[in-house]
């Protein structure tokens, strides 16, 4: 046993034991820098939620976007670009994006993503090489014309939401091909 004059008070310390007892001067000092701390924190919290609201705001549904006339869908799949608006955080933009829009055996309209679902090129239609399908030239998948995947990419092409509005096909959200699954 020894004594601790580290506070001008003397309190016995038992140096056998692994505890070390905490002086008052340490308890204060800690209790008031966590103090000092949680109110400094008050006014930052409002400015906090303004930077972050942003991100936090859950995104609504997707716009339909009109993209063609319905009359213009024929069977042979043809390649439509369109813009959307897009809203990431802070930043707002509208990029093009393209969808191979044909009619199925029944007449259904569909749009399919040309994103190869291998590793991410651009497939396109009727290559020489693969005639009526879609290919990827960049590892030489290929896609029946309902997007099925026929070689090298592990699942079909991805499909849009379609909807026929006076006289015009609308493209909504992205989605895995249901067509052919
Ligand atoms: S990215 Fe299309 S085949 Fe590899």
């Amino acid at each position: 046993m020894s004594e601790n004059k580290d506070q001008g008070t003397q309190y016995p310390v038992d140096e056998t034991s692994p505890k070390r007892e905490m002086s008052r001067r340490q308890f204060l000092s800690y209790a008031l820098g966590g103090t000092t701390a949680f109110m400094a924190m008050g006014p930052m919290i409002p400015m906090l939620r303004f930077a972050v609201d942003p991100i936090l705001q859950t995104k609504g549904e997707a716009d339909w976007v009109k993209v063609v006339e319905e009359s213009k869908i024929q069977s042979e799949p043809q390649s439509f670009k369109f813009q959307v608006q897009q809203v990431d955080g802070w930043y707002e933009s509208t990029p093009t994006l393209e969808a191979w829009i044909a009619k199925d055996d029944s007449g259904n309209i569909f749009a399919l993503n040309p994103t190869c679902k291998h590793l991410g090129c651009t497939v396109n239609w009727n290559n020489p090489k693969f005639p009526n399908q879609y290919y990827c030239p960049c590892h030489d998948a290929h896609y029946t014309k309902e997007g099925k995947n026929l070689a090298v990419a592990p699942a079909p092409l991805d499909q849009y939401e379609v909807k026929i509005e006076g006289g015009f096909v609308y493209l909504g959200k992205l989605h895995p091909n249901e067509i052919v699954k």
